[in-house]
């Protein structure tokens, strides 16, 4: 049995969640997979920082209402963040990197990354600007140092489509995507089709704490130009960054454009896509298609994901789920470690063997 000790850099919602699960989870995470794992440091802009070498109850840090500065009140914490001196220092075998997105140049993201693989940790992050804008280098550096890096829930959460299509479907000849990657303008979009405006949707989207407070990444297709991104890198080799990706969110589609497209048998969904064409070049895109109602992705309500996955071998496949959500987002990030277990870099990184 193994244990890992995790340093949590941002405490928002994902890693809350996380210390949640690892209290709720640990006896089964135990018996099905054969580890178990440790919190002993996090660090955060708002509640500061702490460093407990055998490791911080997590239900003091779910169940305790702190303050800005709170961290200080546990052993070990202090009032300040210190992301560096947590990565470098605390002892930890995976950082949990989970800070806010910077869809400019995704840092300071990237830098507690190569912080955490230069000091031999291994690294999961559901934060997709590291993954977006550097995954290249990120990668050559976690070789370069024995380490793992895992980014399962830079896209669609803990739905699992990252090692999916590059691990179930290897060998399938899978040579393009079209996806539902935004929950919060599909949940838009639905809602204009019931007849709201725009302005209506967003809000009820708002009120339901689904858009984020400044909706443009969401409705303008930002967020799904990051996935888009992570996506044709990782599973069909291109070398893109976000500018490279042509973008169109919703924000002009109006009620008579999509009632237009209901009688024509169609419905407007918001696709990021990519593609390789026969002479191997690849095309992205994020834009509002009117796609039929037999499409795959034509029957996606709501907030929820999906993506089909265009192989030769097998035509279409599709996988559908949750593309957000504290728990959910959490959840990828325990799958992350599970990879890194099951990689069996742990013989030689980890983690303590239990006696
Ligand atoms: N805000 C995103 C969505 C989730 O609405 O799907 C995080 O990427």
């Amino acid at each position: 049995m193994a244990t890992y000790n995790l340093a949590l850099i941002g405490f928002g919602g994902v890693n809350r969640a996380l210390a949640e699960l690892v209290s709720r989870k640990n006896a089964a995470l135990e018996k099905e997979v054969g580890l178990r794992l440790n919190i002993v440091a996090v660090s955060d802009l708002h509640y500061g920082s702490v460093v407990s070498p055998n490791g911080i109850d997590p239900r003091a840090l779910t169940e305790t209402r702190f303050s800005k500065g709170g961290f200080a009140s546990l052993s070990g914490g202090r009032s300040d963040a210190d992301n560096e001196r947590v990565i470098k220092e605390a002892p930890a075998d995976i950082v949990v990197e989970a800070t806010f997105t910077d869809r400019v140049n995704g840092e300071p993201a990237i830098t507690h990354c190569r912080w955490a693989i230069e000091a031999g940790r291994h690294v999961v992050t559901t934060n997709k600007g590291p993954v977006a804008f550097a995954a290249r280098e990120l990668k050559l550096l976690a070789a370069a140092h024995g380490v793992g890096l895992e980014y399962e829930g830079s896209v669609m959460s803990g739905t699992p489509v990252i090692r999916f299509a590059k691990r179930t479907l290897l060998g399938s000849g899978l040579n393009g995507f079209e996806g539902i990657l935004n929950g919060t303008s599909n949940f838009i979009l639905g809602k204009m089709e019931a007849g709201l405006t725009f302005d209506a949707a967003l809000r009820e989207a708002q009120e339901l704490g689904l858009a984020e407070a400044d909706p443009t990444a969401d409705v303008e297709g930002h967020d799904v130009r990051l996935k888009v991104v992570i996506l044709a890198n990782e599973l069909l080799g291109a070398e893109f960054s976000p500018r490279d990706v042509v973008c169109k969110g919703i924000s002009h589609l109006t009620p008579a454009a999509l009632s237009v497209a209901a009688g024509e048998g169609k419905r407007w969904k918001l696709i990021g896509s990519a593609k390789r064409d026969e002479r191997g070049k690849i095309h992205a895109s994020v834009e509002p298609r009117s796609i039929p109602l037999v499409h795959p992705l034509a029957g996606v309500n709501g907030a929820t994901n999906a993506i089909s996955f265009q192989t030769e071998l097998l035509g279409s496949v599709t996988v559908t789920g949750p593309g957000a959500g504290r728990t959910e987002t959490a959840y990828a990030l325990i799958s992350d470690i599970i990879a890194i277990h099951q990689a069996n870099i742990g013989a030689t990184k980890p983690c303590k063997e239990a006696a």
